[in-house]
């Protein structure tokens, strides 16, 4: 419910300047910047100069307004009618109307403060974790949950949602691995985009659509040891490599905002960096939305170890770039280091401007209130809801099947159903689940009852808790598993158990859950382990145990009704690896675009090198073949494109879905390159026996050069293999002399 009210009188805020009289409205004449027929700059400008300084640092601002659902995140808020943003977590348009009422009504310029809440993969009908749609190769249904969770949201006043989050990350310890697109750069850049585009509308219209906000800028996906809030050593390589491309990519599609991160970034923190948020953004990216901190960031840089001075603090932020400040009330100097000469006032403006900027752009000063229409009216459609069951299909990654387990229809007559994570709705809603209710989830139970063949039966038993080490279901799931001719057993992780400040040393199944794999295994039957979780799991020891594994990730609101179609046979699994599974945690960091070592020895002496799943891995109940990758020509000359393809056949008795990943090798570099990049990838259809032939078009540029540490291309001449799937790779040499690019 909205936190404490504080007057303008009790607030510690800095008091609406006085008009200067200058731009007093004259009865009956709008002043420009509300003609929403003027260019957003001209209404920016005009709106800039009638601003006291304490209502530009009032724009700089956001507070907190509710309850946050996020036990990190503690503070009262402090609402005043000339405050920039609002970030809040209930849902319904009269409390946000109460608020807009009081900015647009009772501040002197009525400038609509902007709503920003973490919606990451759906309000009301919750899509796959991000990480999951990742693993669907097809970023045209992230676009879509997008647009679902924007159309769920806008309604209701919500015009600003912090995501996408767009962190590569190579450590699942790091419990937010589950919010981002997985490990892959070119990956993470496809999502991106889409999801941005969903968002924000090819064309943002108020009301149906928010505002988009890149995070966590950058390199928070790299905290050592994948532990939240944690340092980041990050090489200027690496950034440019690996971190940079998703955040560029995002805004090329058009974000509006960027969020700075927590990290310390090899040893200037995210949100002071000015490489970052003005060099690299502004500078170079021409970006010109604006930057919010992340929750109480710019305070932190005291316990970082940079300043415990509000007004350093401020200062050091807004130099770099971080325009407006997240729950922190440290801006609240700015007046006074505007008065005595430590900020320019022009740095101020610049922040507020681009404030602005996106509010005229979203269109809030023509729409500042959301409609008062009926919730039913806009949400749990069920067009969305077949959305997302449709989108968690493409997710499920079957890892393993050995002696073709799955699918099970026509192998059973009575299934038992084992496991905590099969009856559980926070399983498949996941983390940052929106307002989505667990009640409201289809729970891998429900998903079977729903989709089980007439004339089978379901008996379902828990068996044991995530955690703990109780054994009291045993002899119940067991006994429900000898009088079933198939088993299915849900094990992981609490639909809470991956998110934000998750981060887990251990990451195999914990508790009981295990032992209960190990005992009903033992029983001989067929069985399939469903595997909810935001990470991937070491599964070293649990692997063995089941010989079949469907890895279901956190897969949203008809999550159970997919992974039933798929444990049933009534959907092919289509899912893929955007995320390596490491053999054990003890491999981590291990991840697909690794680079060579210098000897063929020299890894760990008590295990094999392979991860136990790789990047790119997942099965189908049909089976694809590949032909030889061909090549339109055999050079390339830089600034020219060279066509390749390549067949794939759809060899097995059902039809599939096939992701075409096209990698580019280059074995002798300047600056040495991973032994695979992916640059390209393209999921097809076939029907059994079906041949498609699947084309890329090869960019000298964009796809063979590379970036050195400071981010300026290199294109380096010489011999190059192109590879898709398991056919010949295909060698050509670029010819020409080495160039060098523009900086990025
Ligand atoms: C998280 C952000 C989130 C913000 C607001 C922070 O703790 O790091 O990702 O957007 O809270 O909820």
């Amino acid at each position: 419910m909205p936190g404490k009210l504080q007057s303008e009188k009790n607030s510690k805020a800095p008091k609406p300047g006085k008009s200067s009289g200058r731009f007093t409205e004259k009865p009956g004449v709008a002043a420009p910047y509300r003609n929403p027929r003027l260019p957003v700059d001209e209404r920016v400008e005009d709106l800039l100069a009638r601003m006291t300084i304490g209502e530009k640092t009032d724009q700089l601002m956001q507070t907190f307004v509710g309850e946050s659902d996020n036990p990190n995140n503690v503070g009262s808020g402090s609402f005043r009618p000339t405050i920039g943003s609002v970030v809040g977590f209930w849902h319904g348009a009269g409390p946000q109307n109460n608020f807009q009422r009081m900015a647009v009504e009772q501040s002197r310029l009525g400038i609509p403060i902007m709503w920003g809440m973490d919606v990451i993969h759906g309000q009301h009908t919750i899509f796959p974790i991000p990480l999951a749609q990742a693993c669907s190769f097809n970023p045209e249904l992230t676009r879509m949950g997008c647009e679902v969770a924007a159309l769920e949201s806008a309604p209701a006043g919500v015009n600003w949602t912090f995501a996408p989050m767009v962190d590569i990350c190579r450590d699942p310890r790091w419990g937010r691995v589950a919010e981002g697109f997985g490990e892959d750069p070119h990956v993470g850049s496809r999502f991106a985009a889409a999801a941005v585009k969903g968002f924000q509308g090819a064309k943002f219209v108020p009301g149906r659509n928010m505002a988009s906000c890149l995070k966590h800028f950058c390199g928070y996906g790299f905290s050592e040891g994948g532990r939240d809030y944690s340092y980041s050593d990050i090489s200027r390589q690496t950034l440019w490599e690996t971190v940079l491309p998703p955040f560029h990519a995002g805004v090329n599609a058009g974000a509006m905002t960027l969020m700075s991160s927590f990290n310390d970034i090899t040893g200037t923190p995210a949100v002071i960096n000015r490489y970052t948020l003005t060099e690299v953004l502004r500078t170079r990216w021409g970006f010109k939305g604006f930057v919010v901190s992340d929750w109480n960031a710019v305070s932190q840089l005291a316990r970082q170890g940079f300043s415990a001075d509000p007004k350093a603090q401020t200062r050091a932020a807004l130099a770099a770039g971080n325009d407006m400040e997240m729950v922190d009330t440290q801006y609240l100097c700015i007046p006074e280091l505007v008065r005595d000469g430590r900020l320019a006032v022009k740095v101020v403006n610049e922040a507020v401007r681009r404030v602005l900027r996106v509010k005229f752009r979203i269109g809030l000063f023509e729409m500042p209130y959301a409609s008062e229409r009926p919730l039913e009216e806009y949400a749990l459609l069920p067009e969305y809801l077949a959305k997302a069951e449709a989108a968690a299909a493409e997710t499920l990654v079957l890892l393993k099947n050995a002696g073709g387990v799955l699918p099970l229809a026509g192998k059973f007559k009575t299934l038992a159903l084992l496991g905590p994570a099969a009856a559980n709705g926070g399983c498949m809603k996941g983390t940052w689940g929106g307002l989505g209710s667990e009640a409201r989830m289809t729970t891998i139970e429900m998903g079977l009852r729903e989709k089980l063949p007439a004339g089978c039966r379901l008996l379902h038993a828990r068996g044991c808790d995530f955690e703990g080490a109780d054994r009291s279901g045993f002899a119940e799931a067991l006994a429900a598993a000898r009088e079933s001719d198939a088993i299915v057993i849900c094990l992981g992780e609490p639909g809470d158990g991956s998110g934000e400040d998750q981060s887990r040393a251990n990451i195999r199944l914990h508790g009981a859950q295990e032992d209960l794999l190990r005992e009903a295994a033992a029983l001989g039957k067929p069985l399939a382990l469903v595997l909810c979780a935001g990470r991937p799991l070491d599964l070293f020891t649990a692997e063995p145990l089941a010989p079949a594994i469907l890895n279901a990730w956190q897969p949203g609101i008809r999550g159970g009704a997919a992974i039933a179609d798929v444990l049933l046979g009534n959907v092919n699994p289509s899912g893929r690896l955007a995320i390596t599974f490491p053999r054990t945690a003890g491999h981590i960091p291990t991840f697909h675009a690794q680079r060579r070592r210098s000897r063929e020895q020299g890894f760990y002496r008590d295990m094999g090198a392979e991860p136990l799943y790789p990047f790119g891995h997942g099965l189908s109940y049909t089976t694809f073949s590949y032909g030889n990758v061909t090549l339109g020509a055999r050079k390339i000359r830089a600034g020219r494109a060279l066509k390749a393809k390549v067949t794939v056949t759809n060899t097995g008795l059902r039809p599939g879905k096939e992701t075409v990943l096209w990698y580019v090798s280059d074995p002798e570099a300047g600056i040495t390159q991973p032994e695979l990049r992916l640059i390209g990838f393209e999921k097809i259809e076939l029907a059994p026996g079906e041949a498609k032939e699947v084309a890329i078009r090869i960019d000298a540029w964009r796809d063979l050069s590379y970036p050195d540490c400071d981010g300026r291309r290199i294109l380096e001449p010489g011999r190059f293999l192109l590879r898709a799937g398991t056919g010949e790779p295909a060698e050509f040499v670029l010819e020409g002399a080495l160039r060098a690019g523009r900086l990025e």
